[in-house]
């Protein structure tokens, strides 16, 4: 007992001191954090513009306890380090939008308080606000910029336990964006299996609530027929959208990563 005692203590100590060196051997368990603006993190931003079309914002630092940083949860750098995960996840991804809460810090929280036995969880943040489905096209800046991510993090040893990916409120706009919108997505998947190398990786997508356009519903329908295996679901319907309108909430983040863990954790 007490050897093993020891064991877990300089463990544990290890994993706070070499992620700062980018040790990949650590990591156990990747996770793709994908799609725009809501799976980044707005969550806390603030509009303090007064005037029309003029952008000024700012995260307001609050970081719940659900969120907070824990050694055992990691983020891939966009230098392609991992280091020790804190909000914003995406600051230097999402570069050119203000980052906040998102639903991964929540999720990997969760993770480990149900399952505390996991491992060392790595997130690789991949979203940026505002892109569409053809944006995310195999072959594009986004898509090899994801794969990219994802095979550096793997170097160590660590397996791609699920894609999680909240998107399409962009596709939502015209008519024929959101028709193509299943076969885009279906193809986005498929290619993603496929760059991987794992036929059957878990893909967790978030079912979009509002839009940006008039076609939520031939979306939200297009999400919900994707026939690829492997596939589940969380619905972002009800949760709480902040004073811009436009995305989820501090709170809401946190309620979507706890549906996203229990997703993760439901057996198929
Ligand atoms: C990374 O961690 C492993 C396991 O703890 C250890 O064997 C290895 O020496 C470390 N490498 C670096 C570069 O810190
Ligand atoms: C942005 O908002 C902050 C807080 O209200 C204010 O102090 C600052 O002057 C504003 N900056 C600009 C460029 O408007
Ligand atoms: C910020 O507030 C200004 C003034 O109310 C508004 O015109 C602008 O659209 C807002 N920006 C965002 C991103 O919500
Ligand atoms: C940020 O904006 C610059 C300039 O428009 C662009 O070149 C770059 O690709 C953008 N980065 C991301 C992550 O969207
Ligand atoms: C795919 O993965 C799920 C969940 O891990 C598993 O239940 C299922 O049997 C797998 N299917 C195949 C064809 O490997
Ligand atoms: C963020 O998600 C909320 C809830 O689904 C939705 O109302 C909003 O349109 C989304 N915002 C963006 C920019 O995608």
């Amino acid at each position: 007992m007490l050897p093993y005692l020891l064991l877990l203590i300089l463990a544990h100590a290890g994993w706070v001191t070499t992620a700062d060196l980018g040790n990949y051997s650590l990591v156990k368990n990747i996770f793709i954090l994908a799609g725009q603006s809501n799976i980044s993190g707005r969550g806390g931003v603030i509009n303090h513009s007064l005037r029309p079309g003029v952008v000024n914002e700012s995260w307001d630092g609050v970081i719940p306890r659900e969120c907070e940083s824990n050694p055992s949860i990691l983020r891939l750098s966009g230098g392609l380090k991992w280091v020790e995960a804190h909000e914003p996840l995406h600051k230097d991804i999402d570069v050119n939008n203000t980052c906040g809460i998102g639903p991964g810090m929540p999720f990997a929280n969760t993770v480990l308080k149900k399952d505390p036995s996991i491992g060392v969880i790595g997130l690789v943040p991949c979203a940026v606000g505002g892109t569409s489905i053809t944006e995310w096209a195999p072959g594009g800046f986004l898509y090899r910029s994801m794969i990219k991510r994802t095979k550096a993090a793997t170097r160590g040893g660590g397996k791609i336990r699920a894609l999680l990916w909240f998107q399409g409120e962009s596709d939502t706009k015209t008519l024929e964006d959101a028709k193509m919108y299943k076969v885009r997505l279906e193809r986005f998947f498929n290619h993603v299996r496929h760059d991987l190398g794992m036929p059957n990786l878990t893909v967790i997508q978030v079912g979009i609530a509002t839009a940006l356009g008039p076609y939520m519903e031939l979306v939200r329908e297009a999400q919900r027929e994707i026939n690829i295996g492997n596939l589940k679901y969380v619905d972002a319907k009800g949760l709480q959208i902040g004073p811009d309108y436009t995305h989820l909430t501090t709170a809401a983040q946190i309620q979507l990563g706890q549906m996203l863990a229990d997703a993760f954790l439901r057996p198929n």
